[in-house]
């Protein structure tokens, strides 16, 4: 983690940091578990049916992300029909057998530097919290670097529909256009990052 975007950021920092560390779980009972996720997952180019756009790469994004994102889906204060049915079933030992399959499908933690953020003008505000390369900054935001460049327009356009509530990006993306969403989805995508599960 970079101390001085941490400190420069700091009253972001403090909601989003101050995650206490997780418990452990066991990656070959989450593997198993996760055999079902790959056929969505696991097929590059897959997907989603309605509205289309490409289901997210999930290898190397960020634990603590796909944490929150299954328990979203689990509860519905997260909508999509396909993965809250995936997710009701799992119980908190399942999530946290998941996660600790998934830290073994890549890596994502590279750290961005000052320098590097202020050369991005277009992405300026998302980086404090995305870093410049789309590889967080601090742990909770997902990691956008190599995702599907219509997946994340697909996802912006869910905050600020505000059909994706309850979370800091309604109002982050309540302020781009049309084709600032474009820009930066084609940016973030164009990285190296995430991939297509393999496991
Ligand atoms: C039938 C296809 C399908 C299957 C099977 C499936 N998913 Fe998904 N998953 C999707 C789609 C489509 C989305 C995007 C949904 C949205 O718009 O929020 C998604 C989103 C996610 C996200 C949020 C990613 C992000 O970047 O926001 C996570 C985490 C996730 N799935 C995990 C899983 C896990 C774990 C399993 C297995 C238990 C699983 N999925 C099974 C289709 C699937
Ligand atoms: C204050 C920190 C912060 C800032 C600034 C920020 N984000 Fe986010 N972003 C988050 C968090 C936290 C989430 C996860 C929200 C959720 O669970 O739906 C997120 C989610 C996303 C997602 C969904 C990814 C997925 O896998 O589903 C996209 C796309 C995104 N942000 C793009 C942006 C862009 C573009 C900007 C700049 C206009 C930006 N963000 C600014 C914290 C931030």
């Amino acid at each position: 983690m970079n101390i001085r975007l941490c400190a420069a950021f700091a009253l972001i920092a403090a909601l989003i940091c101050a995650k206490p560390v997780a418990a452990e779980g066991d990656p070959e009972q989450g593997r198993q578990l996760g055999f079902t996720c790959l056929g969505c997952h696991g097929i590059e180019g897959q997907r989603n049916a309605y509205p289309s756009f490409r289901v997210p790469r999930l290898g190397g994004q960020g634990r603590d992300y796909i944490e929150n994102a299954l328990r979203a889906y689990r509860d519905g204060t997260r909508p999509h029909p396909t993965m809250h049915a995936q997710a009701s079933s799992l119980t908190d030992t399942d999530i946290e057998n998941l996660l600790a399959w998934f830290e073994t499908s890549g890596t994502a933690s590279d750290v961005a530097t000052a320098e590097q953020v202020q050369a991005v003008a277009a992405a300026q505000v998302c980086v404090t919290c995305h870093g410049v390369d789309g590889k967080g900054v601090v742990p909770q935001p997902p990691v956008l670097a190599g995702q599907h460049a219509d997946y994340i327009v697909h996802a912006l356009n869910q905050y600020k529909e505000g059909t994706r509530t309850g979370n800091v990006m309604v109002a982050f993306a309540a302020a781009l256009s049309e084709s600032d969403i474009a820009l930066i989805a084609d940016y973030y995508a164009s990285q190296d990052g995430l991939e297509t599960l393999s496991k």
